[in-house]
């Protein structure tokens, strides 16, 4: 340090103790530490198939922040955001841009569960706040769960462990399923062939194809050759809307049933236009549930973003609302991390979704609901599953 600065830093550090001193106040060290701005990152995916998620993200958690005075435990925020174009083999230098280059105090991000583990690599190493809007890749609240990481979403097998169930319940006995090759569709998968199998279903099939390719023919073509009663998948985004056309386009809408882990139908109705009628999915929310607080925040999201929200709008939202809750605990100094962590983890989030909590490897304990596309909407059948849990095997925190 020049001779310089340090006169300078004496002088500025001075002035404040000045100033704090005519206030009648005397203002600790830690206090003058965070008087700046608050810095959060978004690391997510503007461009690709996952883009619209990645605005969907953005949208809630800045209406949540808004909707509260636009801080966070009384402090001014200075947003950053990185572009992760769903690209996993720049998922460590992306986050590395936010934590060593615009020095963020949090990190939310992101939508892919193979980009989710090179931001969960430099939250660990750094020590970061890493706030997960989306990306439900296991390992994330499992084996390599960390104190400064928290989900906000749900974990990828949690949507379809009550999936299989339903299936049965409706005489599907004998499914396909059918997926993009990647943690997030292989780990749905484990929740699907738990619940179906258990419930008496039978998997004839496994198809699958590397992420982000949509060239779903030959596959559809092997489907209809199966004749299953069943179709269940995972797609989401730009994809998910391609997967329903091509499905009712092959001539297979109307012959075999078509259901999916929710994302399948979260944002893409309009898109998908009447291939997604009458799709049957579980997820962590709907559209049609019938609350005060779901409809309140529907008709806020509509008129603020001129677009109606979805699932992603609603987790980042709920990002939002945690991380308040968070820096309001601890009056914005996010470097008083155990108090920052603790009132994380016992935080009720008051989600449009439903109330949830976090489980100790800092996960979503939530509800799962049958949803069924009707004239453009996904209404709720019922509750396909109550306050379900991720088990967080190897998690010890
Ligand atoms: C994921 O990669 O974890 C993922 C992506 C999109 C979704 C859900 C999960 O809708």
């Amino acid at each position: 340090m020049t001779h310089s600065t340090s006169r300078r830093q004496m002088l500025s550090q001075g002035a404040a103790l000045v100033g704090a001193a005519s206030t009648g106040l005397l203002l600790p060290q830690s206090v003058l530490a965070q008087s700046g701005k608050i810095r959060v990152g978004f690391m997510l995916p503007y461009t690709g198939t996952y883009a619209q998620l990645g605005v969907a993200i953005e949208n809630g958690v800045r209406m949540a922040i808004n909707e509260q005075g636009g801080k966070l435990g009384g402090r001014e925020i200075e947003w950053f955001k990185v572009d992760d174009e769903s690209e996993p083999s720049k998922g460590i230098e992306n986050a590395n841009k936010l934590v060593q280059r615009d020095k963020v105090d949090v990190i939310i991000g992101t939508v892919h569960s193979g980009v989710q583990m090179g931001i969960h690599k430099v939250a660990r190493d750094s020590g970061v706040l890493s706030l997960i809007p989306n990306a439900g890749v296991h390992a994330a609240t499992r084996a390599l769960c960390a104190p400064n990481v928290f989900r906000t979403s749900f974990s990828n097998s949690q949507p379809t462990m009550a999936l299989g169930e339903a299936m049965v319940k409706r005489g599907h006995k004998k499914a396909v399923w059918i997926t993009h090759k990647y943690a997030a569709g292989d780990e749905a998968f484990e929740g699907f062939r738990d619940s179906y199998t258990k419930a008496g279903g039978t998997i004839v099939k496994e198809l699958g194809l590397p992420f982000p390719n949509v060239e779903f023919q030959a596959l559809l073509t092997e489907i209809a050759a199966l004749k299953p009663d069943a179709v269940a998948c995972f797609f989401a985004g730009g994809a998910a809307a391609k997967f329903m056309k091509d499905f009712a386009a092959a001539g297979l809408k109307g012959k075999i049933a078509l259901y999916g882990s929710g994302f399948l139908t979260e944002g893409v109705i309009e898109a998908a236009g009447p291939a997604a009628e009458g799709v049957m999915t579980t997820l962590h929310y709907a559209d049609g549930l019938d609350t005060k607080r779901n409809k309140d925040f529907r008709l806020a999201y509509a008129k603020t973003f001129k677009m109606q929200p979805d699932v992603y709008a609603v987790q980042g939202y709920d990002t939002g609302l945690l991380l308040i809750q968070g820096a309001n605990a601890v009056k914005g100094d996010l470097s008083q991390k155990p108090a920052l962590y603790k009132a994380m983890e016992g935080a009720v989030i008051d989600s449009p979704r439903g109330k949830w909590t976090m489980s100790k490897a800092h996960n979503p304990v939530q509800d799962m609901y049958l949803r069924e596309v009707v004239k453009g909407e996904n209404k709720v059948l019922g509750i396909a599953a109550k306050a379900l849990a991720d088990s967080g095997a190897g998690c010890r925190l």
